[in-house]
């Protein structure tokens, strides 16, 4: 569904992305570790078009996102819940949720995907009249990718959607990405929380550096020495 192939990317002089390869296969959940720096949220931005790679080539579906203008990229279903979730605060719940299917196509599905963000996240309908600035954390991350289904993507790229939260929220969240894809959302996560996010990835790619050093399934990864040394303190 998604290919990525030998992306180079520098901000400026600063390269921190080399050679990046990787693939997401249409109802895979595919996760990116890294620590901090690595070069993950880089990497969703290559693919969102909000920046531009130096030198290699992504497509969707075999269309090449390199043409592409990052609107276009969200209308095809590619849609980034961002980093540090930026909701809009002065707005309520419900609000947010409707500036979400600013797309002319999802109008129609409108409703239907409010209610389906209301059934993911039932806190959601409770505070729908909340403005989303009043929120927590972890209510505003749900907020988030309810505002990011109402595009109806086909392929949704969660930067770090655990960051920030309390474990019982870490816990749910994860349940909840895990709901989406057996929906039929094809999911390209970024994470920092390795062993919650190996656990429910069918395959998962290491990045350094702004290298891919290592790639395998979820638990193949959830067993390799190297990941264990580096991320689960072992
Ligand atoms: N806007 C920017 N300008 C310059 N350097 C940046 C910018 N954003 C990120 N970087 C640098 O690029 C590298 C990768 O960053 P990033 O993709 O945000 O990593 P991650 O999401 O894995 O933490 C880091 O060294 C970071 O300091
Ligand atoms: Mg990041």
């Amino acid at each position: 569904m998604l290919r990525i192939e030998n992306l180079d990317f520098s901000y400026g002089d600063l390269q921190v992305l080399w050679g990046i390869s990787l693939e997401v296969h249409e109802g895979e959940i595919v996760t990116v570790l890294g620590g901090n720096g690595a070069g993950k949220s880089t990497t969703l931005k290559n693919v969102s078009r909000l920046v531009r790679p130096s030198r290699g080539s992504i497509t969707f579906e075999g269309a090449d996102l390199g043409r592409l203008e990052s609107h276009q990229v969200v209308e095809l279903g590619v849609v980034q819940v961002p980093e540090g979730r930026r909701i809009f605060p002065e707005m309520t719940v419900l609000e947010n949720l409707r500036m979400g299917s600013f797309i002319k196509s999802t109008r129609p599905d409108r409703q239907r995907n409010i209610e389906r963000a209301f059934t993911l996240f039932p806190r959601l309908a409770e505070r729908q009249k909340q403005l989303g600035g009043t929120l927590s954390g972890g209510e505003q991350q749900m907020l988030a990718i309810g505002r990011g289904l109402m595009t109806n993507p086909r392929l949704l790229l969660l930067d770090e959607p655990s960051l920030g939260l309390s474990p019982l929220f870490v816990k749910n969240i994860f349940e909840i990405i895990k709901e989406i894809n057996r929906q039929g959302t094809t999911i390209l996560l970024v994470e920092q929380n390795v062993f919650q996010s190996l656990r429910i990835s069918h395959r998962a790619y290491v990045l350094e550096t702004g290298r891919v050093v290592l790639s395998g399934t979820g638990e193949e990864l959830l067993g390799n020495e190297h990941v264990k040394k580096a991320f689960l303190g072992a």
